[in-house]
């Protein structure tokens, strides 16, 4: 007896017809066309997309959902948000950061968004934001995988204690090495904290996520230090480099040098389109630069990208919702990634590209994986990436965690029978 027999669905891949069958909260059967087995419950898909659930490589959960607070970013930039959130540290309480990290994880699973990696700021000697976010991390862990980087957000080397408080975060069971070499005081320390942070990583057999280049300053050069020391300590494809904004601004040749040393390493890559788009580009007047990494020609190298949310109602973006079609719709825009391919791409850099970088075991809808998925009202990716399709129903391990119902509108035009249609989803 299966516990689920998801029918009639159609796959990310073009596949459609297909009948998904679940046991144990694993997928057991993943065929074409109809499945004769009895099941406990079954829901016909009705042609409509079943994709694996959305993920997010980057957020900072710590910071969430606090706009507003104290004040609002006049200028728009990285830095005056970096000192916004600072200003707010010192009031921060643990119950308030963990309230508002739960009522974004309640926001992120409504949206099939099930896996998130937050960053979680290492810089203050209290450590108030990592033990609300482990806290956070057991009590979702129900519902949804939340992986934590050790963010130093004022800079391991530029904050007295800053490494050791970095390894205390560590200790307490946070996931993964983080960075943030262009907020260093100089370049020079900047590439100390890149080999100093990767040698942690080695030691400890961490994974390493850092803040990378987030500026419009074509020198500003750290992911070649991460790919270097990637190599050096043997790290591949346990490093990603996050923003790489700078990129955008550098030079045409060297960056055709740049992208075969970071694929040489095996280096894995995060944008975040709706952040990089406002934070960046600030100093210009016109042409204001997009501020987005060179997304395309780095998965022509085969680099894996991610585009994350990284900010949601925080001291750096007003807007957001976990919504990661708004991001990847983002992505595809500011990108240019506007061919039948590349637009799959994009569905692909907020579903499969961030699993690989998590590192999540099972993900998929292939047979073994777990049985976690959304259904959403589009019939293919780039329909729903277009529509920013209603997540009709998100299940995960075989039980579904939360059900929308479907968009439609009814249309009371002079002159025409009136008519209840899905027009909202088309
Ligand atoms: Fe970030």
């Amino acid at each position: 007896m299966l516990d689920l027999l998801v029918t009639h669905a159609t796959l990310p891949d073009g596949r459609t017809d297909m009948s998904l069958a679940v046991r144990d909260g694993r997928f057991v059967d993943v065929v074409a066309g109809p499945l004769q087995a009895p099941a406990r419950q079954t829901l016909d898909a009705q042609g409509l997309l079943v994709s694996p659930p959305f993920v997010d490589a980057h957020f900072h959960m710590d910071a969430t959902l606090s706009y507003g607070m104290p004040r609002v970013n006049q200028s728009g930039t990285l830095l005056e948000g970096i000192a916004l959130w600072g200003e707010l540290k010192p009031h921060l309480t643990q119950q308030a950061v963990v309230d508002r990290a739960l009522a974004y994880c309640d926001w992120a699973v409504a949206r099939g968004l099930l896996a998130i990696r937050s960053h979680v700021d290492t810089s203050d000697p209290r450590l108030l934001a990592v033990e609300a976010l482990l806290e956070v991390r057991r009590r979702v862990a129900p519902y949804l995988d939340l992986q934590l980087v050790a963010f130093p957000q004022d800079g391991v080397l530029r904050t007295p204690g800053g490494m050791a408080q970095l390894e205390r975060a560590l200790d307490l069971g946070v996931d993964v090495v983080g960075g943030i070499p262009h907020f260093e005081r100089t370049m020079a320390d900047g590439a100390t904290s890149v080999r100093q942070l990767c040698e942690l990583a080695a030691r400890r057999g961490l994974q390493v996520d850092m803040h990378c280049d987030e500026s419009d300053d074509p020198h500003s050069r750290h992911v070649e230090t991460l790919a270097f020391e990637t190599q050096r300590l043997g790290l591949h494809g346990r490093v990603t480099g996050s923003h790489l904004t700078s990129m955008h601004s550098m030079d045409n040749y060297y960056v055709s040098k740049l992208l075969p040393l970071m694929a040489e390493a095996q280096l894995q890559v995060v944008s975040n389109p709706l952040i990089n788009i406002t934070l960046q580009g600030r100093h210009d007047t016109y042409p204001k630069r997009r501020g987005m990494t060179r997304v395309p020609e780095l998965l022509a190298q085969g680099i894996p990208v991610a585009f994350g949310q990284d900010c949601v109602m925080d001291p750096w973006y007003s807007l957001g919702s976990g919504d990661m079609l708004e991001v990847a719709a983002m992505g595809l825009h500011v990108a240019q990634m506007t061919s039948q391919a590349a637009m799959r791409q994009c569905f692909e850099a907020v579903t499969t590209h961030p699993a690989r970088i998590l590192g999540l075991e099972g993900y998929g809808l292939q047979t073994g994986c777990h049985a976690d998925f959304v259904l959403l009202q589009a019939r293919d990716p780039i329909e729903a990436l277009r529509l920013r399709a209603t997540r009709l129903q998100v299940y995960r391990r075989g039980i579904c965690l939360a059900s929308t119902p479907p968009a439609l509108t009814r249309l009371q035009l002079p002159g025409r029978p009136s008519s209840t249609d899905g027009l909202a989803a088309r």
